[in-house]
């Protein structure tokens, strides 16, 4: 039976949040936010062990108390310039930490999105357990799409049906994983998956029908704050 890890890719600044403090450490219910996904993820019986990649310069992470998560937490200061490489280098030095078989399944989750709850990760690990892929969590688009040009001035509307948004986790055999990864690396792909298709795959789309979105805009966070909030008062593990 192959084993499933974690891999929080944390290594990025956020600049869209418009905070010189990198957003995974914007304070989100009285933590850093990417202690939130953490959580979820440590406390998960089917995960054997997570592992965060860190910005080698990470100036933020050891000023809180991570004890509680010791028996399941890797740290590991190794993020690269895109979130494809902090993810690969990642995945390139958790074998050194603990023992990662090829065919075991890689659960890659952005500490960006702090709203991961176990039912979320039950319903991707169950869906996939016996796909030879993987796959990940996603929403089918709900909005009107517009292209526009430079000017911002619409050009068309693009049909939305058969359109997903991607989320994480993002889940795959690690050999695949760090195979696509590695032929894609000068590619500028922005998920996982993208790499896994690259190679000609078709990852499976798990629809994930509770909050599960990024913290990109200041604007997200404020509503993360009220659904955690919410969750907390109706006992949401
Ligand atoms: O910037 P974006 O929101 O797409 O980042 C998604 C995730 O990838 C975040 O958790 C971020 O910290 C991580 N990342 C990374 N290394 C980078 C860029 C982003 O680990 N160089």
């Amino acid at each position: 039976m192959p084993n499933y890890f974690a891999l929080v890719p944390a290594a990025g600044y956020g600049s869209r949040m418009g905070n010189q403090l990198p957003k995974q450490y914007l304070i989100l219910a009285a933590k850093p936010m990417i202690y939130h996904a953490v959580k979820t993820l440590c406390q998960s019986h089917k995960i054997a062990r997570v592992f965060v990649v860190l910005s080698p310069q990470d100036p933020e992470w050891q000023k809180y108390d991570w004890a509680e998560f010791s028996n399941k937490l890797t740290v590991l200061y190794c993020g690269g310039e895109t979130r494809a490489q902090s993810v690969l280098n990642g995945l390139a030095a958790a074998p050194g930490q603990f023992t990662v078989e090829p065919d075991d399944w890689i659960l890659v989750h952005d500490a960006a999105r702090p709203l991961l709850i176990q039912s979320q990760l039950t319903l991707l690990m169950d869906a996939l357990a016996d796909d030879t892929v993987g796959g990940l969590l996603a929403v089918p688009v709900a909005d009107t799409l517009k292209r526009s040009d430079a000017n911002k001035c619409v050009r068309r509307t693009e049909p939305r049906e058969h359109l997903w948004q991607a989320q994480t986790p993002q889940m795959f055999r690690y050999k695949m994983l760090v195979d696509a990864l590695d032929k894609t690396i000068n590619m500028n792909i922005t998920d996982d998956a993208s790499a896994i298709e690259a190679m000609g795959f078709h990852p499976r789309l798990v629809h994930c029908k509770d909050y599960n979105f990024k913290i990109t805009y200041p604007q997200d966070l404020e509503l993360a704050e009220l659904i955690i909030q919410k969750r907390k008062n109706q006992c949401i593990p």
